[in-house]
């Protein structure tokens, strides 16, 4: 009779919603071929950065850090960090102690950077910078020593020196005017200057994927490579000096910022990105730029959520179709979220109530569909980002003419730590594309501080072997 066609209609409606639902999110589904195509395609993209005829047209820019060997142990005296570029501005106070009883102290205060100072002017950001400085060591009682600074600065920068490095553009949520095309240190010697307060030495520049393989390195001598899945993403490595054309010499090692943030950037990762990445992407700050990062890290996976959840919406598989404000607003979904989104200790009824703490309406149906879609869009990037770290580590091997290797990355990142299920995605991609590679992952304690103290002592020392 008619209910029983009433009822037909309905389960015929439920079966093509979720037919479709499952076509989007299939996109997100990379095979193995895939992946390893990704892979092969990244070591085109750093061969292209390392050499000379190729560097200036590269996304992948393989950026030199002037960091020639990891620590020994014999770092040693009290040094100033600044950590900018990540989720939270900080300054830090790190005591280094060598010899027998190594150790390694540190004291660090947290500072909000208001958008508008992201956003402004150079001069504010860096004023800005030096007040918390400012600040920091009134706080510590230390005004009146001149400290050896070290300034972990996570955006690309060509570098001529550990101390001098031109900021190439920013990323992530930064844009402050008159900066790119800029040596960071200068600005940062000129906004210290203006301040007339106090004095200080700034001795390092450092990229925080060197920070955090530094630290690691300290306590670990086979990690030569860093990788940060955070905020953003990004990775660097200890190359072969022959290899890195834009640098004067064969001998020995040099680290390399990779800046592979900026993959894919000349349309080669096109035949992989939905229209969801390319919505976020062209309503970012920095359009059609960093599109692998937008694809892999934390400011940006919350985003493709977002878009996604609009297209369901819009089509009336979610949300009893109503679009709401919260939806509309842009990055609404942090790493946070969706880490506790997809934890597996969460009962669907947390799900609903941390989306209703959002300001999302949701039905239990509502929630099994959220949680999919974060499930695709994090899987997708840890497993883009294990592709990219293959393709490192199957260069390192052949570098040193192996046919294994063993080597460990020393990993830091709000997403690899907080994420439920990233990490242990991305370490099994890893060993599946790199199967002659054994790579074990470190993770850092607090790098981006600790490894900028380690860079600034061995800039120290070099200095004063040189000096006599
Ligand atoms: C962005 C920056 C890069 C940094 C990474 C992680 O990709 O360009 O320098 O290492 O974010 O913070």
């Amino acid at each position: 009779g008619k209910g029983a066609a009433m009822v037909t209609a309905v389960a015929y409606r439920l079966a093509e919603q979720s037919r479709q639902i499952a076509q989007t999110l299939a996109e997100f589904q990379l095979s193995s071929e895939q992946l390893l195509e990704i892979k092969k395609r990244m070591r085109v993209e750093i061969q292209n950065g390392l050499s000379k005829s190729t560097q200036d047209v590269a996304t992948v820019k393989m950026l030199p850090t002037f960091v020639r060997s990891t620590p020994d142990g014999t770092e040693h005296g009290d040094f100033l960090a600044l950590d900018l570029g990540g989720t939270n501005f900080r300054v830090l106070l790190v005591k280094i102690r060598s010899g027998k009883r190594r150790s390694v102290e540190m004291h660090n205060k947290i500072y909000a950077i208001p958008l508008e100072v992201m956003q402004g002017t150079g001069e504010e950001l860096f004023d800005h910078i030096v007040h918390c400085i400012s600040d920091f060591l009134d706080y510590m009682g230390m005004k009146s020593a001149r400290l050896p600074l070290g300034f972990t600065f996570s955006f690309p920068c060509q570098q001529t020196s550990l101390d001098a490095g031109i900021l190439v553009t920013w990323t992530k949520g930064f844009k402050a005017t008159d900066c790119e095309g800029e040596d960071v240190v200068g600005l940062l010697r000129d906004a210290i200057k203006r301040r007339e307060e106090f004095d200080l030495d700034v001795v390092a520049i450092v990229n925080d994927t060197v920070g955090t393989m530094m630290t690691c390195a300290y306590e670990e001598p086979s990690c030569v490579i860093g990788l940060i899945a955070g905020t953003g993403s990004n990775a660097c490595y200890m190359e072969e000096m022959r290899n890195i054309e834009m640098v004067e010499g064969d001998e020995g090692q040099m680290c390399v910022n990779m800046e592979w943030g900026a993959f894919g950037d000349n349309g080669c990762l096109d035949d992989f990105r939905t229209e969801y990445d390319r919505a976020v992407d062209d309503l970012s700050l920095n359009p059609g730029k960093q599109r692998y990062e937008k694809m892999c890290s934390g400011m940006y996976l919350g985003e493709i959520v977002r878009n996604i959840l609009i297209d369901l919406t819009k089509k009336g598989f979610l949300f009893r179709g109503q679009i709401s404000e919260t939806l509309k607003t842009r990055g609404i979904f942090e790493t946070k979220f969706l880490s506790q989104i997809e934890s597996d200790r969460l009962a669907l009824l947390q799900v609903r109530s941390i989306l209703q703490h959002l300001g999302l309406d949701s039905t239990c149906d509502d929630s099994i569909i959220v949680k999919e879609v974060c499930g695709a869009v994090s899987h997708r990037a840890a497993q883009l980002c294990g592709a990219g770290m293959a393709a490192v580590v199957d260069k390192i091997r052949e570098n040193r003419g192996k046919d294994s290797l063993s080597v460990t990355v020393g990993v830091d990142g709000t997403l690899y730590k907080l994420h439920p299920h990233f990490s242990q995605i991305m370490h099994q991609t890893v060993k599946e594309l790199a199967p002659q590679c054994d790579v074990t992952f470190l993770l850092s304690e607090d790098g981006s501080g600790k490894g900028a103290a380690l860079i600034t002592a061995v800039g120290c020392r070099m200095r004063s072997e040189i000096n006599g």
